[in-house]
C-alpha cells in the first residue's frame, strides 16, 4: 500500500490514513500516495498482466494489503468508437466509453466497490446516504456482500428500477418527499441517531478513487495519450474530480505518453446546472440552484460539497462547464441510442447535446478526440417517458395496415 496520508482538499490539513476519516470542515479529504514510491515498486505494463479489472490498479488505490476486497467483478468498460453520431454533433473522432456494463448497471459500482472495501475494512457496520438512483443501488449491493447494512433515502421520483434494485440487494430505503440534498441531511441525521457511517458523495475519501479507474482505464485504452477532450455529466462530481487526479498522477508517475491533458467538460442540464452558473462567474464555490428539475436524475444535484473540486479541474485542464436544453435531453437520448446501438442514459445523452454546442461555437476543433462516458444503462429510465405501444388483441382480426404503417 502506498498510501501516505489524506489531505484536506480546503486547506491541505492532513490526516492519518490508517483510521476512518470522513471531512474536513465539512469539505472532502483527497487521498494521498508516495507516487516516486510506486514508479520504482511497478510499471504500467506490469498492471497490464493482471486481470483486466478495477483492481489491477491496486498500487493507486486505498487498499491495504490486509483488506478483504469486496467485489462483483468489476471489469474494465468497453471503449466504442463511434462515427455514428456525425451527422448530429459534427464530429467522427467520438468515443463512447460504455460504463453501463458495470455491476448495477452504472459506474456508480467503481466508486462503491472502494468506499465499502475500506469501510468494511475499518468495522463499519451500517451506512446511510442519500441517492439518485444509481449510487444506491451500487451502494446496497456492495453493502450486502460486506454484511453491511445500508440506509438509502432518495427522491420520491427516483426512477422504479432503482428503487427496485436498491431493494432487492437488501438495502432499507425511503421515498423523501424533496430533492437529493434533503435526503443528504437525513443521512447526516442517521449518522448521529442510528450509529450509520455516512456514505454520501465525497463525505468519505474513497469513492473518487473507485472513479479514479474510469480515467486510469482510458489511460490504458488510449494507449497512454489521452483525448483532448472528454464530457462528463456532472452532479456531485466524483467522476469528473476522480478522472481528474487519476490524470495528474499518472503525469507524475511518468507513465503518460503525450503532454495533451484532456480539457474537462462538466455537462449539465439548464434545470439544474450550479456548477456551470458558477464556472461562468468565476466563483470558486457554487450557489444552490433552486427548484432543480431535470429527468437526467444523476445530474440533479442543487448543491455539491466538492463543488470546488470540479471547477479547479475545470480550470486547470482549460475545460469548460456546460448547460444544456432540459427539454431536448429526451430526444438525445432517443438518438444516441438509436445511432449507436448502447443503451444511453439521459445524462450521457446531455453530453451528446452539449457536443453540437460546444462545435458550434468552434470550442472543438474536427482534429479533437472526444470521449463521452455512458454513465449507465439506459434501461434504468424506463419511467423518464411514457412509453405507449399500440395494443394487438389476438382475439380479434389483427389489422395488418395499420402495422405495415408503422414500419
Ligand atoms: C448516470 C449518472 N451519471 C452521472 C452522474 C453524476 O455523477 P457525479 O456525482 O460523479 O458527478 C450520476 C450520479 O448519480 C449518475 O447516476
Amino acid at each position: 500500500m502506498f498510501v501516505t496520508e489524506l489531505e484536506s482538499a480546503l486547506d491541505g490539513t492532513k490526516f492519518r490514513a490508517n483510521e476512518l476519516q470522513t471531512t474536513h470542515q465539512d469539505r472532502p479529504l483527497w487521498v494521498r500516495y508516495d507516487l516516486e514510491k510506486i514508479a520504482s515498486a511497478v510499471t504500467k505494463d506490469d498492471l497490464l498482466d493482471r486481470p483486466a479489472d478495477i483492481w489491477r490498479w491496486r498500487e493507486l488505490l486505498p487498499v491495504p494489503k490486509n483488506a478483504r476486497i469486496i467485489t462483483l467483478n468489476e471489469r474494465s468498460t468497453r471503449l466504442i468508437k463511434t462515427e455514428s453520431l456525425k451527422k448530429q454533433t459534427g464530429h467522427r473522432n467520438i468515443w463512447i466509453k460504455d460504463e453501463s456494463t458495470l455491476p448495477t448497471g452504472s459506474f456508480k459500482s467503481r466508486g462503491m466497490a472502494m468506499a465499502i472495501t475500506m469501510a468494511a475494512h475499518f468495522g463499519v457496520k451500517r451506512i446511510a446516504l442519500p441517492t439518485a438512483g444509481n449510487a444506491g443501488g451500487a451502494a446496497a449491493a456492495y453493502a450486502q456482500q460486506a454484511n453491511i447494512r445500508c440506509l438509502v433515502f432518495m427522491p420520491e421520483d427516483t426512477p422504479t428500477a432503482n428503487q427496485y434494485e436498491i431493494q432487492l440487494y437488501g438495502a432499507s430505503a425511503f421515498l423523501v418527499n424533496g430533492l437529493i440534498n434533503d435526503c443528504g441531511k437525513l443521512a447526516d441525521v442517521a449518522k448521529e441517531k442510528l450509529n450509520c457511517f455516512d456514505l454520501s458523495t465525497l463525505k468519505e475519501p474513497y469513492r473518487i478513487e473507485g472513479k479514479k479507474t474510469m480515467g486510469l482505464e482510458l489511460a490504458q485504452q488510449f494507449d497512454w495519450k489521452l483525448p483532448d477532450v472528454i464530457l462528463y455529466p456532472t452532479g456531485g462530481g466524483t467522476g469528473l474530480i476522480g478522472m481528474w487526479k487519476a490524470f495528474k498522477e499518472l503525469r507524475e508517475l511518468g507513465w503518460l505518453e503525450s503532454d495533451i491533458m484532456p480539457r474537462m467538460v462538466a455537462v449539465q442540464s439548464d434545470g439544474c446546472c450550479p456548477i456551470v452558473d458558477a464556472f461562468k462567474s468565476g466563483e470558486r464555490f457554487a450557489q444552490p440552484f433552486q427548484n432543480a428539475k431535470t429527468i437526467a436524475w444523476g445530474i440533479r444535484v442543487p448543491a455539491a460539497i466538492g463543488d470546488f473540486m470540479i471547477l479547479d479541474a475545470l480550470k486547470e485542464s482549460n475545460g469548460t462547464a456546460i448547460a444544456v436544453d432540459e427539454q431536448m435531453i429526451d430526444d438525445w437520448t432517443k438518438i444516441s441510442a438509436e445511432k449507436t446501438g448502447l443503451s444511453i442514459c439521459p445524462e450521457t445523452a446531455a453530453c451528446v447535446g452539449a457536443l453540437e454546442h460546444l462545435k458550434s461555437e468552434n470550442w472543438i476543433q474536427p482534429h479533437d478526440r472526444i470521449l463521452i462516458f455512458n454513465t449507465a444503462s439506459g434501461q434504468k429510465y424506463k419511467d423518464s417517458k411514457k412509453v405507449e405501444l399500440p395494443k394487438i388483441n389476438i382475439n380479434k382480426e389483427i389489422n395488418w395496415e395499420m402495422i405495415e404503417a408503422s414500419l
